[in-house]
């Protein structure tokens, strides 16, 4: 079984007018929209769907709405798909339709599965250069999805590890005991395609994360978010774990959403780290002189 990226994020949004805005500003390219809602898809073909919150057709989620409904996972092929669904059925509901297969975890978030359909992506690697073209337009373009973030209830947490990691093949990269687990899918050498945060008991969306090519356009896309009225929920800064570059923004379609760049990439021979005590959020932080430090509700 093969799980290879975060296919797809389907949110319930309760003001789809300002849900539509607020991707079109992050930066993305809506491909559909009309009464069923309105799809996003990035460069690397993976999308975000908007649906009305009423939509009763939406698998419910353990959080308040607005709110992420259901996390779709790339499978690499039309068998590891079929294993995880004979292996997820023996104890638990696996739906099946037109796209994918659909189930819930052990805190009950929604999560399906389908074959991915990566979009081929021109190369990003830095070539020598006499000179770098300003970018005209000054805002982001992210290029994929890169994580999913929830905060899960102490009494969910061990078992939900479990899930992801014997059920769902993930690996974990670092453990902190006091905050929380990153796992990544087998997919990815991203240092995290899943991170779980501990809370005391409750079990909700977090963020999610979209790639761009450099702190550069990390800046540009906040200013111009900024300039659109978004708020952030951080300063730039960047991560201790994972090291990624980040900003935080606050998101009408509940959660956060991060522009991130330069992340750490693990390999096979990585042996995950087990920390009794966060080394913390951030390495650096800008000044917070228009955010509040991150308070990830
Ligand atoms: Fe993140």
């Amino acid at each position: 079984m093969t799980i290879l990226r975060v296919e797809s994020l389907i949110f319930g949004v309760e003001d789809l007018e300002a849900g539509m805005r607020y991707f079109e500003d992050w930066g993305l390219t809506r491909t559909a929209s009309g009464a069923h809602g309105a799809d996003f898809t990035l460069p690397s073909g993976q999308t975000i769907l908007l649906r009305s919150a009423m939509d009763t057709v939406l698998p419910a989620a353990p959080d308040r709405s607005p709110t992420l409904r259901e996390t779709v996972w790339g499978v690499s092929d039309a068998a590891a798909l079929q294993r995880i669904g004979a292996g997820l059925g023996r104890d638990r509901e696996v739906k099946s339709d037109a796209n994918g297969l659909h189930t819930r975890d052990e805190a009950g978030f929604a999560i399906g599965f389908r074959v991915a359909a990566p979009a081929p992506q021109a190369s990003t690697s830095a070539a020598p250069r006499m000179n770098r073209p300003f970018d005209p337009e000054r805002r982001a373009r992210p290029s994929r999805l890169g994580h999913v973030v929830f905060n899960a209830a102490q009494k969910d947490f061990e078992k939900l590890l479990a899930f992801y990691l014997e059920r769902l093949d993930f690996r974990l990269t670092d453990r902190a005991l006091d905050t929380g687990a990153f796992l990544r899918c087998r997919g990815t050498n991203d240092h995290h395609s899943l991170f779980f945060a501990t809370r005391a008991d409750r079990n909700s969306f977090n963020h999610a994360a979209f790639e761009v090519k450099n702190i550069d356009e990390i800046v540009l896309g906040g200013k111009y978010m900024k300039s659109r009225g978004w708020k952030p929920n951080t300063p730039l800064g960047r991560h201790i774990l994972g090291s990624n570059v980040f900003w935080y923004f606050d998101s009408p379609c509940g959660g956060r959403t991060e522009y991130y760049s330069d992340m750490d990439q693990m390999n096979d021979d990585w042996k995950p780290r087990i920390w009794e005590k966060n080394p913390g959020f951030a390495m650096w932080m800008m000044e917070p002189d228009e955010a509040p430090p991150l308070k990830q509700g």
